[in-house]
């Protein structure tokens, strides 16, 4: 079923994305590449994975022409992944390219904050809408446990930049089996500080070895009432992934992101492309339409929309289904997916 919506009088009608359980589709992740200068031990395995080979990872070009034909069919926020983006040269001169996109109402991106600082004064100058950073710790010992890096200082000048800039920032916080209380408080303390959401995250199945197969890091929403009684979950906000709750006294906000429990999938909005340009309709498929191979052997955008649409009309109702179906021996690397 593609529904066609009217746009305001003197625009075209267009077909907007809405899938086989209603749920339109407004929201594109774009991952624009496979590259990391962190090592997260829940993200890929020691010895890395072998980097995709240049050639086959989608130009900026074609990534443009992608989102242009997303847009027209709806998509109204974009945000951009990785890898690690800013490792990709060029990244910041594509954002301001994105920015230009008719359709293209909300820009965001998700960094690991290493090299990013350098980069802020660009990112407020073409009004990025949010920046999210990964910090699961504020030790440096454990951050080089978690990343075998030690860039938890560059991480933190990211942090107070993007604050100094008053760009809305989001921090997420992958929650591990090792994850103190102490360490969640210490966390905390950022959104009592500073206005940061700040996100604990369930750890996923995409540490790109073998699969674990179960929730390592027990109830979160449970978990944080007992270690802040005072806190209250916000029901007035959108349908996101991450659930919020407020604090007495917080500048910030605390959430939790279940990813694994899979519980936000009712109202999923988003779809993702790799950097290898392949389509996901949900994070736990693997891949449902090669868009690379449809860019490269000259499709026009109207039989490359047409696909899409398909592919849209035929999307799992849930994480758990798509991850069913996907039948994997292994879990693959977030890297090369763009959380
Ligand atoms: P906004 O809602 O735009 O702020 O983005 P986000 O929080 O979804 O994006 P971000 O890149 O910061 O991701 C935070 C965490 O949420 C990561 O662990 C993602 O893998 C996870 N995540 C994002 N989208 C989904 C989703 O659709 N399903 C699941 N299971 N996890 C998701
Ligand atoms: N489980 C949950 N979140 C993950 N991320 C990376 N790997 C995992 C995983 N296995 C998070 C990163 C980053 C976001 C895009 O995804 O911390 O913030
Ligand atoms: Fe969407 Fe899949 Fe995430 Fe559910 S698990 S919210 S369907 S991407």
């Amino acid at each position: 079923m593609t529904k066609s919506y009217t746009n305001a009088p003197g625009l075209v009608s267009d077909t907007r994305l809405i899938d086989n359980y209603d749920r339109p589709i407004r929201y594109l992740r774009l991952a624009i590449t496979d590259r990391c200068n962190l090592r997260c031990r829940y993200c890929r395995p020691e010895e890395g994975v072998p980097f995709i080979p240049h050639k086959e990872i989608l130009r900026f070009e074609e990534l443009e022409r992608l989102v242009a034909i997303f847009c027209s069919l709806g998509i109204s926020k974009v945000r951009v992944t990785g890898g690690e983006p800013f490792s990709r040269r060029g990244c910041l001169p594509f954002l301001t390219r994105l920015r230009k996109i008719d359709g293209l109402q909300h820009l965001h991106i998700t960094t690991n904050g290493v090299k990013t600082s350098r980069f802020l004064d660009e990112l407020a100058a073409i009004d990025i809408d949010s920046i999210n950073v990964s910090l699961d710790t504020l030790d440096q010992k454990r951050f080089w446990k978690i990343t075998r890096r030690d860039y938890l200082e560059a991480v933190m000048q990211t942090v107070h930049g993007v604050l100094a800039r008053s760009i809305p920032l989001k921090i997420n916080s992958v929650v591990l089996k090792d994850t103190s209380d102490d360490e969640i408080i210490r966390l905390a303390g950022l959104a009592r500080d500073f206005p940061i959401a700040l996100r604990f995250i369930e750890k996923m199945p995409f540490s790109g070895t073998v699969r674990s197969g179960k929730l390592e890091n027990g109830n979160l929403s449970q978990r944080l009432k007992r270690i802040f009684p005072a806190i209250e979950e916000c029901t007035d906000t959108l349908p996101t992934t991450a659930r919020i709750f407020a604090l007495p006294g917080y500048k910030g906000s605390l959430g939790i992101i279940q990813g694994y429990s899979r519980l936000f999938c009712s109202t999923c909005n988003k779809v993702r492309i790799t950097p290898t340009g392949m389509l996901k309709t949900c994070l736990y498929d693997n891949g449902v339409l090669d868009l690379k191979k449809m860019l490269r052997s000259g499709l026009d955008d109207k039989e490359i929309k047409s696909a899409i649409l398909n592919c849209v009309q035929n999307r799992c109702v849930n994480g758990h289904e798509a991850e069913l179906n996907a039948k994997r021996a292994k879990e693959p690397s977030m890297a090369s997916i763009g959380g």
